[in-house]
């Protein structure tokens, strides 16, 4: 595939894994597992709504209306179920952050799946070398 479906999937695995990381963890392990897919989970987030999708919606303004549009809508439930875990494990309350967690991994896979099928393969053919370059080392990790 191409240099963008390439990177953006790998992350996405590299998260899924933590995800599965969490399971069967009593919660002070759980709480520092968490953490880190918080903190994984944010930048991508972040490498996708402030460089990538702009990138492509300046390339192709289409996409902008429908597809990234979507995607947003997406974070922003992410984003929801993933603080309303951040204040469970906060109480100390295990079972309601594991409750959040399946909200979380079934919005997830999805959206992941969505965009490794539609937005990533668009991102290599819309934007040139150029542009795929530039991106990549806007978000180097
Ligand atoms: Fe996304
Ligand atoms: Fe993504």
């Amino acid at each position: 595939m191409g240099k963008i479906f390439d990177f953006f999937e790998k992350d996405h695995r590299e998260i899924d894994s933590l995800f599965l990381d969490l399971r069967f963890k009593g919660l002070a392990e759980y709480r520092g597992i968490f953490k880190e897919y918080d903190r994984r989970l944010e930048r991508h987030i972040v490498w996708e709504e402030t460089v990538l999708f702009p990138a492509l919606a300046e390339k192709n303004p289409m996409f902008k209306e429908g597809p990234i549009r979507v995607m947003l809508m997406e974070h922003k439930e992410i984003r929801q179920e993933k603080a309303a875990a951040i204040q469970a494990l906060k109480k100390d309350d295990l079972a309601g952050a594991k409750t959040r967690e399946k909200a979380l991994a079934k919005v997830l896979s999805h959206h992941n799946a969505k965009e490794e099928q539609v937005l990533y393969p668009a991102c290599d053919r819309f934007l040139g070398e150029k542009d795929i370059e530039s991106v990549l080392s806007r978000i180097g990790s």
